[in-house]
């Protein structure tokens, strides 16, 4: 039987899901709400408004879907994964209890401090006054943070008070982020190198994906404003000794442990954002789902079958399917947690590339020209449209182009040799990704 997949959403993230899936031997039959046309050349559009949850949950009903993978947050927090199971379909994504650990940082701080997780010092407060009160005690640099999801511009690494009282203002008096505004984090700035770090679970067992580190800024050398993200590097060079230990004992099973303790079934992806700080690493942030563009550059390296992966992990048999993995194979590091699903001795990166005027308001309808996808490069679309049958900039982040290879010199070599080719008026993009990072793997 041909099983039937359902990804919701309209990203990068979601097309790199899809290409993966879509190699999967047992041949899947992909759908997609609401999709994107890189996506929806791999996926049919499910006939569906994916923001109805009990509509999409009468739809996969109906359709047999047997595997729904949520892209985004937004569904999550908002508790469509719930709404799904209670249809009795497998979902690959947490429910709303889950999903809170992205959805409010709070939320997040208090479960890392029950399961004892190494993060940054805080306070949180709920009005100006407690704010500004507080901030003056606090020691600079000082981290200001929206607590709820405020699309990747509730942070203000702040340098002085002035700075910091500008977007404490910004969250209570202009109500610039709303709800996500209504309680904020004062946080002890944390120093050193950013890692992404993606688990999968089913809420009790757990795999570590390939290290991710994510390029932030719009400009070259890490510099101006803060956007999705630029540009992403995954390989073994980014491991640290006992990182995969640190990460899986010391964050991802004691956060489930919580979680299961909270009466929390989390089956998904625990993203854990990192700081390696000469104290060891940090937690910065926890994602209830994959990252975008992180995913771009992790699933190429994976050297089992995503299908398999996610459907153990959406039915709960995680632990079952893991023993099941051949070995880890040459080069993977020691005490890494799901070392198996990843093939150690390949780096993959995606540059992105964006519209004219990105991270502020944007141009659209910009047509573009791409080129076919090669064996070690390719395209993933993100925001593109089709209009009167040609593709044209619809968004922010355009595309990714994802390029792999034996160390992250050869993947970046691919990414930008196709890159060259991707054409649209006011493409923007970092020339610099992968810059100043080990080209090939260093021991773990
Ligand atoms: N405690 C901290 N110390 C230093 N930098 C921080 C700290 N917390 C966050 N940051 C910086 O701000 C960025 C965004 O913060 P994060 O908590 O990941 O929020 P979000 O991704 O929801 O915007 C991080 O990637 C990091 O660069
Ligand atoms: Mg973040």
């Amino acid at each position: 039987m041909t099983p039937q997949v359902l990804i919701v959403g309209a990203g990068g993230r979601e097309h790199a899901l899809a290409r993966r899936l879509a190699e999967s031997p047992s041949r899947p039959r992909l759908w997609a709400a609401p999709g994107n046309p890189g996506l929806l050349r791999l996926a049919s559009r499910a006939p569906v408004d994916p923001a109805d949850h009990p509509a999409l949950a009468a739809w996969c009903r109906e359709a047999a879907i047997d595997l729904v993978v949520v892209g985004p947050e937004d569904p999550l927090i908002a508790g469509l994964a719930d709404v799904l199971r209670d249809a009795g379909l497998a979902v690959f994504g947490p429910g709303a209890r889950g999903a809170r650990l992205e959805g409010d940082k709070e939320h997040a701080k208090l479960v890392m401090a029950a399961a004892g997780v190494p993060t940054a010092g805080y306070a949180a407060c709920g009005d100006l006054a407690e704010a500004l009160a507080r901030l003056e005690s606090a020691a600079l640099p000082v981290v200001v943070k929206a607590c709820g999801a405020a699309q990747g511009k509730g942070v203000a690494v702040c340098a002085d008070r002035a700075a910091a009282r500008a977007h404490l203002e910004l969250c209570f008096t202009a109500d610039a982020f709303g709800d996500a505004g209504r309680r904020v984090l004062l946080e002890e700035c944390l120093t050193g190198p950013e890692l992404s770090i993606l688990a999968v679970t089913d809420g009790r067992d757990y795999a570590l994906l390939c290290p991710s580190r994510d390029h932030k800024r719009l400009g070259e050398g890490d510099t101006g404003p803060n956007t999705g993200g630029m540009g992403v590097v995954a390989s073994a060079g980014l491991l640290t000794p006992g990182l995969g230990r640190a990460v899986g004992e010391g964050v991802v099973a004691p956060v489930l442990a919580e979680l299961r303790r909270r009466g929390v079934d989390y089956r998904g992806v625990l993203y854990v954002g990192l700081m390696l700080t000469p104290d060891g690493p940090r937690v910065l942030e926890f994602n209830c789902r994959f990252g975008d563009p992180e995913t771009q550059a992790v699933l190429p390296l994976l050297r089992v079958d995503l299908l398999e992966l996610l459907l153990a992990a959406a039915r709960g048999d995680l632990g079952a399917w893991l023993a099941t993995l051949p070995e880890p194979g040459p080069g993977a590091p020691r005490d890494w947690p799901g070392a198996a699903l990843t093939d150690w001795e390949r780096a993959a990166a995606v540059v992105v590339a964006a519209s004219h005027g990105y991270p502020g308001p944007i141009r659209r309808g910009d047509a573009i020209t791409l080129p076919p996808d090669r064996e070690r490069a390719w395209v993933v679309q993100a925001g593109t449209a089709e209009r009167d049958g040609r593709l044209v900039t619809a968004g922010g982040r355009v595309l990714g182009v994802v390029g792999e290879g034996r160390d992250l010199r050869e993947a970046l070599a691919a990414a930008y040799g196709l890159l060259a080719d991707v054409r649209f008026d006011g493409l923007v993009c970092r020339r610099d990704i992968g810059g100043g990072l080990p080209p090939s793997r260093s021991e773990p």
